[in-house]
This record gives structure tokens, sequence and C-alpha cells, in this order.
């Protein structure tokens, strides 16, 4: 029996902001198999970020039929792979027929700010100072709501959509789950989401974790005008259905988890006061704190962390979210041509001692938290002849650093005390240099597992749990533990503060530059 437990395998989507992956775990929680495709990112306008839905879902079975091969090349097959997780980007938001199952619009993707004065507005209506205590968020750009009413606000096909019962409304976990199942095609086709997806919508009640009328009402969406799907559990062996086609047809999906969510799982973040950082597109820490939630009064999220179901009390966490890490890196490469890969940055910014003065607030979605600044504009600072490509390169992997750290102390305030160490992972955490900065910054140690892929990880986590592959908790305690490198603090002290006042002065100059 237990031999035969060690050859169960578990498959897992990473639907990420500009590439989806399918990854295949062992029951040691090792990927064996794995395939990644980047997809197209469309800024139609200053500020506008979109997917093709239809895109999302291919690259994602692309991934799957491509890692399948390697698969099997090690001579495994499907019936070794017990489930798959579904793991994904979040609050991106998706419309859809439900009588066709297909798009009516691209998708909205969450660090868009076309919802800028929208936002602002919302601010002036009765009930919005009730909001964030009700779902854990604070109205900004970035949860699904603003942008769901966008929509119907400004694209006539989703209005009409609406008006006659038709509108499908999912984050990115429900329009995979959705299609996956075989869309409108499916005999009962399914439209679920996970409470840590539904957290970032601002539809849902934080405590009972169900959607709540009165922010539902807030924002003006009629219930019986729109598909909402029906919140479950992280994990589950039935509710996600099953793959409709392709190599995985007939495995069931048995995780879900937002991308954030899942990388705490698959850090093994089980404890109050554990918390990550993940470098992605965006950079996001979450910290557990245990079964109650926290509402933030300094800038901070509140959110689901995970919620196995099945009689465990689900999780919460106090989030901080940066929406431009990875994107700053990327920008420098796409946008400014600095080098040709993304990967050389690194080398670049190591090319010289020290930033040379310049701070680079990089605003491109105004500034989430813990300032939620939304007509910040991203800015650099500190130029002189001195200044080179490299300097740049620098201030753009420090200005994640020196979020986290501002971040770092609203939860201090928050939670009541100091975190003593931070896990990272995610595509930035692979940067000694941004690694050893984030520790000098901070003064506190970075610890970096071997296998980052932890984010992937904690959707097969969610998945295998539900389908006995892992049992409880516990027989996690093993997985990712191996090969951990720890950043130490080198940098004095007081130079590090100097380095945040400036940045933090260069935060309050980068405001005021939307005026409309
Ligand atoms: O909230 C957005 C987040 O879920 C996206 O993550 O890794 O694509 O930056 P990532």
């Amino acid at each position: 029996e237990a031999e035969l437990e060690h050859h169960w395998f578990v498959g897992s989507i990473d639907q990420g902001t500009t590439s989806s992956r399918f990854l295949i775990f062992n029951g040691e929680g090792d990927p064996v198999a794995s395939h990644q495709i980047e997809f197209e990112n469309l800024y139609p306008k200053s500020g506008w970020h979109e997917h093709d839905p239809l895109e999302l879902v291919r690259s994602v079975e692309d991934c799957i039929e491509e890692a399948m091969r390697k698969f099997a090349s090690l001579g495994y097959s499907k019936s070794h792979i017990r489930s798959i997780g579904i793991t994904n980007q979040r609050e991106t938001t998706i419309v859809w027929d439900s009588v066709t199952g297909e798009p009516l619009y691209n998708a909205i993707v969450w660090p868009d700010t076309r919802t800028t004065t929208l936002v602002r507005e919302l601010k002036t209506r009765q009930g919005a100072d009730g909001l964030l205590d009700l779902c854990g968020l604070p109205l900004s750009t970035y949860p699904s709501s603003v942008k769901l009413l966008w929509l119907i606000q400004n694209v006539d096909a989703v209005r009409q959509a609406y008006d006659e019962g038709r509108l499908a409304f999912g984050t990115v976990d429900s329009w995979l789950i959705y299609r996956l199942n075989g869309g409108a095609r499916a005999d009962r086709p399914v439209h679920v989401t996970d409470s840590t997806n539904a957290s970032r919508t601002m539809f849902m009640n934080l405590r009972t974790l169900q959607y709540d009328d009165k922010l539902l009402g807030f924002f003006g969406i009629d219930r019986t005008k729109i598909q909402l799907p029906r919140i479950v559990p992280s994990s589950d062996p039935e509710v996600f259905g099953k793959v409709a086609s392709g190599s995985l047809a007939g495995v069931r999906i048995a995780g879900c988890l937002g991308d954030q969510s899942s990388a705490l799982v698959g850090q093994c973040g089980f404890s109050p006061g554990q918390a990550k950082n993940t470098y992605g597109t965006g950079c996001f820490l979450l910290y557990n704190v245990g079964h109650e939630p926290v509402i933030s009064k300094y800038g901070l999220l509140a959110t689901v962390a995970y919620d196995f179901g099945r009689g465990r009390k689900p999780v919460y966490a106090l989030e901080g979210s940066i929406a431009v890490a990875g994107a700053g890196v990327k920008f420098l490469t796409n946008n400014l041509g600095f080098v040709n890969q993304s990967s050389e940055i690194n080398a670049l910014a190591e090319s010289v001692p020290d930033n040379g003065g310049v701070v680079f607030v990089t605003a491109f979605s105004g500034l989430f938290a813990p300032y939620w600044i939304d007509d910040a504009k991203g800015t650099l600072f500190g130029i002189t002849q001195h200044t080179t490509k490299a300097h740049i390169a620098r201030a753009t992997l420090e200005a994640t650093c020196f979020q986290t750290r501002a971040i770092l102390e609203a939860m201090a305030r928050d939670s009541g005390h100091r975190l003593e160490s931070l896990a990272v992972d995610g595509g930035l955490s692979n940067s000694d240099l941004c690694m050893q900065t984030q520790a000098d910054v901070c003064g506190i140690p970075v610890d970096r597992p071997a296998m980052r892929e932890t984010t992937a990880l904690g959707a097969a986590i969610a998945a295998g749990l539900a389908t006995g592959v892992w049992q409880e908790l516990e027989d996690l305690r093993e997985v990712n533990r191996m090969g951990r490198k720890v950043f130490e603090p080198r940098m004095e002290r007081e130079k590090a503060d100097r380095m945040f006042r400036k940045w933090e002065q260069a935060v309050e100059m980068s405001r005021g530059w939307v005026k409309e």
C-alpha cells in the first residue's frame, strides 16, 4: 500500500500573468515533468492591460500536452496522476455568455487602471466606508468588482448579456475550470471558484465565505441578472469536476488556489506568524494570521490564505501587494531595450556597486500596498551624467525591496510583532543580488528554497489532500525543506534606513500625475 502511494503523482496548472505552466509532482513534492508557455499581454491603451481568454485556455492545454509527453517518456501515464490542482493570477476578470460558453470581452488583468475614475466615484458612494471590514479589501482599481462594473457599463455585448440574464462572471480559476470541464457543452457546466480567489473580488464576505448582498448592492450588481461562480473550499474531490478532453481526459480537478495563497501553501506556511514573499510579475507578501481575519489599519489586505474544507477551519492572511516586480524587469527589456532577455538584468545590475543615487518608483499601475496611491506614475529620481542603464536596473530591483520593507513595517503595526525571517520564491528570487538587497533593506534574513516552484506545488498539495495522496498537513513537513539558502542582512542599519527614507520621499514625489 505504502509502496503504491509513492507512485502517485499530482498535476498542477499554474496560470500566471505572463505565462502558463503545467507541472507534475511526485509524492515528495518534487516536480518530475513540466512545460511553460508565455502568451501575449495586450496593452491597448495607457493603463489598460488585457489577455485573450481563449489564448489562456489554449496555453494551459498545450502545456498539459507537452508535459504529459515528457511524463510518458519517463515511463508513466495518465493513470499515475491522481488528480490535478489549479492556481492562477488573481482578480483578473473574465465575462462570458453562459449559453454559448464564449468570452464577451478580453480578460481585464489585475494591474489594469482603466477604472481609476470609476473608483474615485465609488469612493464617494454611501457605504464605501464599510467595505473594508466586510471583504478585507480597500476600494482601488485592483479587485474584480470594479473591472466587472466597468465591463457592464462600457461594453454593449456585456450589458446586453447582463440584461438578458446570460452573463457569466469569473476570475481565471473559474474560467479555466469551466472550459476544462467542457464549457457550455458539458452535461452540467461547472461554474465554481474557491474562497481564496473569491476573496479578491470584493463580493465575498470574509467571515461567511459567501457572497454578501451588501457588497453586491454597493456595486449595483443584480444577482438575478448575473451568474456568479459558486464559492467552495480550495480542496475537494468532486466540486471542480474533471478534465473533459486531451491527455488528461477523465482526471479529477481537486484543488484550486489563487497563486499567492498557493505559494504560501507550497512554502508550507501553515502556522500563524509564517510569511512568504513571491516575486512574480508583481510581488505579494502573505502573512498567516490564523483562523480569524485581521482587518488592516495600515494599508494591507485581509484575505483567505487557504480553506481546505472537510471540517478544517479556513486560514486567513494579511497581504501586502506590490503591482510591479518582474514587470519592471520586463519593462526595461521590452520597452527600453536595456538587455535582450530579462534574465540578463541581474548581471547588468551587478555590474555597478550601487544605484548611483537613482531611485525608481515603478508605479506603472499607481502604487499598491501599503500606499494605495492610484494617481502615482512610474518616476525616476536622481539622474545625473553619471547614471547608466546599470544604475537604473539596480534601482528597478530595489523598488520591490523597498516596497516590501514598507509592507513589513505596516504588518508589524497591524500584528504587533516583527517578522523574524522572510521565505521567498518566484522569478526575481533567483537573483542573489535582489535577495541580498532584500535582506539588507529589511534587516532580516531572507530564506530561499531550492525548489522554487512553490506556487504550483501549493495547488498540487490542495489536490493531493483531497484525493488521498497526502492525508494531513503533517505529511508535508518534509516537503521543500532541502537546500534552502539564507541571505543574512549585511548592510549597516543606518545606511539601509537612509536608503529607505529616500525611497519614501520619492514615493511622495510620484503622486498626482493624473489630473482629470
Ligand atoms: O494579484 C495578482 C497576482 O495573483 C498575480 O501574480 O505571480 O502573476 O504576479 P503574478
